[in-house]
């Protein structure tokens, strides 16, 4: 079932294991995730703990926090982030890591149909 167009603007995000979810304007890459049903793994969601980093392949973020204490130096040496304090500002291939006791399954998935984003619900 096709539910309806989302924002005006979404970023289509795509993870290492090949999981496609759309991020809403100004939404964080934790929260957009969670929302589509991708058990990414996080604990405080306000980046302190540093459970949600990841590993960004493409596309441009900017953040919620300068320097969350989330991430050590090594961290953004390597490049790593944080998905609680990322937000994605166009389409992006990230590599999250996703909670093993969860279900991989996304509740929801999003297709791109003549231009428009819809969601399609499973
Ligand atoms: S969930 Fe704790 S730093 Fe992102």
């Amino acid at each position: 079932m096709v539910e309806s167009a989302l924002t005006a603007r979404t970023a289509n995000v795509i993870t290492a294991d090949s999981v496609q979810f759309a991020c809403a304007e100004g939404d964080t890459l934790l929260r957009a995730a969670l929302r589509a049903g991708v058990a990414a793994t996080y604990e405080c969601n306000s980046g302190g703990c540093g459970t949600c980093k990841f590993l960004p392949s493409e596309g441009e973020f900017t953040q919620v926090q300068d320097e969350p204490k989330g991430l050590t130096e090594r961290d953004r040496r390597k490049r790593r982030m944080l998905a609680c304090q990322s937000v994605p500002t166009g389409d992006c291939t990230v590599s999250l890591v996703l909670d093993p006791e969860a279900s991989r399954a996304p509740t929801s998935v999003f297709h791109q149909d003549d231009g428009a984003l819809a969601r399609i619900l499973m």
